[in-house]
């Protein structure tokens, strides 16, 4: 089954054309599709590689054996209500990290110290069970190519209200403009948004698309920005940040 997703719409960053993605339904190999989860990580081009989406079968939580199983397809939201629900700890930043699990999963999504892989236990693949310790993983790393179908996460500790309040904290310096999140890795020692800040490019604009005022490594849509408005400024920052400081910035966000 196909459906008709409209990126300017559903992508976080509100970019990207009306485009066909095939519904997957049951676990099947991907066939060189490319999946969305929720467009939250993603800057599509008008020409993208075919694209898939899970369908509603993989959105689910459930408790099984005092461990807590997600669905990919399920919404950090939804998860984040379950665990303050029933008193789950560990996932608390998933009320400020948007995404959808099996993306999350994919690049260990996280907050600072704070990671999904943290309390993770394994990971539905299409034909196995994978333990985390068979996972190589890191920041904002997996070497996952396969479709993640499911996440089996610990549920030792309660639910921390003061950590809810500390990731709020950390949003803080956050903007609400339309955005993929961060539009590069922190470089090992050092941060995306000091270095791009640093070369001048905090609020610098292209068509409608700028290097956020508010943080500098947020790649915002103001005023229906294009792909092209968007790709200019990450190879801008590139550029910049290499020729003065010699360090090669890392997109997080995947363009496709
Ligand atoms: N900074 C600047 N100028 C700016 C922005 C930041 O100089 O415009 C400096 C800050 O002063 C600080 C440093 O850069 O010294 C780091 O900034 P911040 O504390 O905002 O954290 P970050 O490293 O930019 C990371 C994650 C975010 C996550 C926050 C939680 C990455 C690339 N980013 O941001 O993750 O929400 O920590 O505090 O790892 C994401 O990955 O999509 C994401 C939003």
């Amino acid at each position: 089954m196909n459906k008709i997703v409209d990126f300017s719409k559903f992508s976080s960053i509100k970019i990207g054309p009306i485009a066909e993605v095939e519904v997957i339904n049951e676990k099947q190999p991907l066939n060189n599709h490319f999946l969305i989860g929720g467009a939250n990580n993603l800057l599509i081009s008008n020409n993208p590689p075919p694209l898939a989406i899970l369908g509603k079968e993989f959105n689910y939580i459930k408790i099984e054996d005092n461990q807590l199983k997600v669905g990919a397809a399920t919404k950090s939201g939804r998860v984040f209500s379950f665990c303050k629900k029933h008193n789950i700890g560990g996932l608390e930043y998933l009320g400020k990290l948007p995404g959808t699990m099996g993306g999350l999963l994919k690049m260990n999504a996280g907050m600072k110290s704070y990671e999904i892989f943290n309390n993770l236990i394994s990971i539905d693949l299409e034909n196995i069970t994978k333990e985390k310790k068979d996972i190589d993983f890191g920041y904002r790393y997996t070497d996952i190519h396969e479709t993640i179908y499911a996440g089996t996460f610990d549920i030792k500790q309660p639910f921390n209200y003061s950590l809810v309040e500390e990731f709020s904290i950390m949003r803080a310096n956050q903007p609400s403009n339309p955005s993929a999140g961060s539009a590069f890795k922190n470089p090992q020692g050092d941060s995306a948004g000091r270095l791009i800040d640093a070369v001048g490019l905090k609020g610098f604009k292209k068509g409608g698309a700028s290097w956020s005022k508010i943080h500098a490594n947020f790649l915002v849509n103001l005023d229906n920005a294009t792909f092209e408005d968007a790709i200019f400024l990450i190879k801008e920052a590139k550029n910049r940040v290499f020729e003065e400081f010699k360090i090669e910035l890392e997109e997080e966000i995947i363009i496709l």
